[in-house]
């Protein structure tokens, strides 16, 4: 049985105080036992965020690493190795607002996903299609495209020990939802070509849905047998909204 994931992907959002602010909302929530709970906040947040969740049952990630895993002359980015340090447990990869406004390649991203593991991080591997790819009626073509990146440099085995989140880009902060059942059709495929290759790997990978889930389209998600928690974006901003996220998804 997998363990549900519900992870709330803060983007760039939040000052000093209002990620106070969250972090206070967040260690109220009453959380269910059976679900884990990770939130992604700025590189900048990360420091505070972990110390104010410190003790507490909630996850910190990061939102991207750079492609090289531990320090070294690269002006800007943060290297896998120093979120570990931090205390970060997770990193978010390929995320869409990644490859499509800051060129995160195919190739990028799998040299991302192996510097998060090589370190230890949970790589949380993002998939989806645009708005023109599902009407060209591409989505399981370009999702399976974006995860043979990673599995034909990785292997199947990389798959042990990640996450994958299914986030169509035409759902991502518009309100659109894809229905249950136009996620579940592409979860399906995403196990599938995994089981290809590996059926135990395949049944035990935690596949997460992104794209506007808020409390109450969650409920239905959740119960889709080939979805395992969600990626939340706006709705994690909120900390009731996200812990009743959360709730949505235990038993
Ligand atoms: P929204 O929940 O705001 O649509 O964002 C989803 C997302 O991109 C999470 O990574």
């Amino acid at each position: 049985m997998r363990r549900p994931l519900v992870a709330g992907n803060w983007k760039m959002h939040g000052t000093r105080a209002s990620v106070a602010e969250l972090i206070e909302g967040l260690r109220h929530q009453v959380l269910p036992g059976d679900v884990d709970v990770a939130v992604f906040p700025t590189c900048l947040h990360v420091g505070q965020v972990v110390a104010g969740l410190e003790g507490g049952v909630i996850a910190v990630g990061a939102q991207n690493c750079a492609v090289e895993s531990m320090p070294g002359a690269l002006t800007g980015e943060v290297a896998a190795s120093q979120l570990l340090d931090a205390g970060c447990s997770l990193v978010l990869v390929g995320h869409s607002e990644r490859r499509l406004l800051l060129g995160d390649s195919d190739e990028v991203v799998v040299r991302k996903f192996a510097a998060a593991q090589a370190c230890g991080l949970l790589p949380v591997l993002c998939l989806g299609e645009t708005l023109a790819q599902r009407e060209a009626g591409q989505t399981l073509e370009v999702v399976a495209r974006q995860l043979s990146g990673v599995l034909e440099e990785l292997g199947v085995g990389a798959f042990a020990n990640a996450v994958i989140a299914y986030e169509p880009v035409w759902a991502i902060g518009t309100g659109l939802t894809a229905s249950a059942q136009q996620a579940q059709e592409v979860h399906a495929a995403i196990r599938g070509q995994l089981a290809a290759e590996n059926a135990e790997i395949a049944g035990g990978v935690r596949i997460l849905y992104g794209g506007s889930v808020k409390a109450v389209n969650a409920v239905e998600l959740f119960g889709m047998p080939d979805i395992d928690g969600g990626l939340i974006g706006g709705a994690s901003l909120n900390a009731d909204e996200f812990g009743a996220i959360c709730r949505a998804a235990g038993n």
